[in-house]
């Protein structure tokens, strides 16, 4: 049976108009346009990136002067030449402190890492957890003094928990549920900006 998501919403469409590889580009968007995230320059990190709606985008934003990683265990399906480079990986089983042959450091972290899901709300919510933790290693290894951070989480009850452990170390937290997010998904972005100070330990 067709379900409303079989079928091509606004953001569907508009994305094959405007040659986006998925209408998730329109998260990114809005938050970028919202909270000024993204500048001509920066080095960002696109954890979870295929099929590579995010890749394209911040490519443009950044430009030539700038670098985009994207890491996923999934193949993109978007042409990949600088600033950005694509690394096949399950994050969970790469050292983050390897990224740093790339570069010493990332402006931007941004997590789209999303589980299969199974259908039971607990369990959907705590697989992306673990995902939202391990971008955490990530960004608490790569991600520079001043740098901003952006991870998508399925909400539920330990949502907070996660939060708490982001909130010291940086000057603004706050949730987002951008345009484009639908309305029926359980989805939430949680954005931290201006990282304070990284320990000495990372
Ligand atoms: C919602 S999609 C990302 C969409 C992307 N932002 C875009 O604009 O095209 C989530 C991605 O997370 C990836 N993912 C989930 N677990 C992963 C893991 N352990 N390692 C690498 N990638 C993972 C999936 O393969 C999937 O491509």
């Amino acid at each position: 049976m067709a379900t409303r998501r079989d079928k091509p919403d606004y953001f569907s469409r508009r994305a094959r108009h405007e040659q986006f590889v998925s209408r998730a580009v329109y998260k990114l968007a809005d938050i970028d346009k919202r909270f000024r995230l993204l500048h001509p320059g920066q080095r960002v990190l696109d954890l979870g990136c295929a099929p590579g709606s995010w890749l394209q985008y911040l490519g443009s934003r950044v430009g030539n002067t700038g670098l985009v990683v994207g890491l996923d265990r999934q193949p993109v399906k978007v042409p990949v030449k600088p600033p950005v480079y694509f690394w096949q990986t399950d994050i969970a089983t790469l050292d983050p402190h390897r990224l740093k042959t790339l570069t010493p450091a990332f402006d931007v972290v941004v997590s789209d890492l999303a589980p299969a899901t199974s259908g039971i709300k607990d369990v959907d919510h705590q697989r992306s957890l673990e995902l939202a933790r391990l971008s955490w290693q990530y960004a608490r290894v790569l991600l520079d003094e001043g740098g901003h951070y952006l991870v998508k989480v399925f909400e539920g009850p330990d949502f907070p928990g996660f939060v708490a452990e982001i909130r010291p170390h940086f000057q603004q937290v706050q949730i987002v549920k951008p345009e484009g997010s639908r309305s029926d998904s359980r989805e939430i972005y949680l954005l931290a900006r201006r990282r304070l100070k990284p320990p000495n330990d990372v």
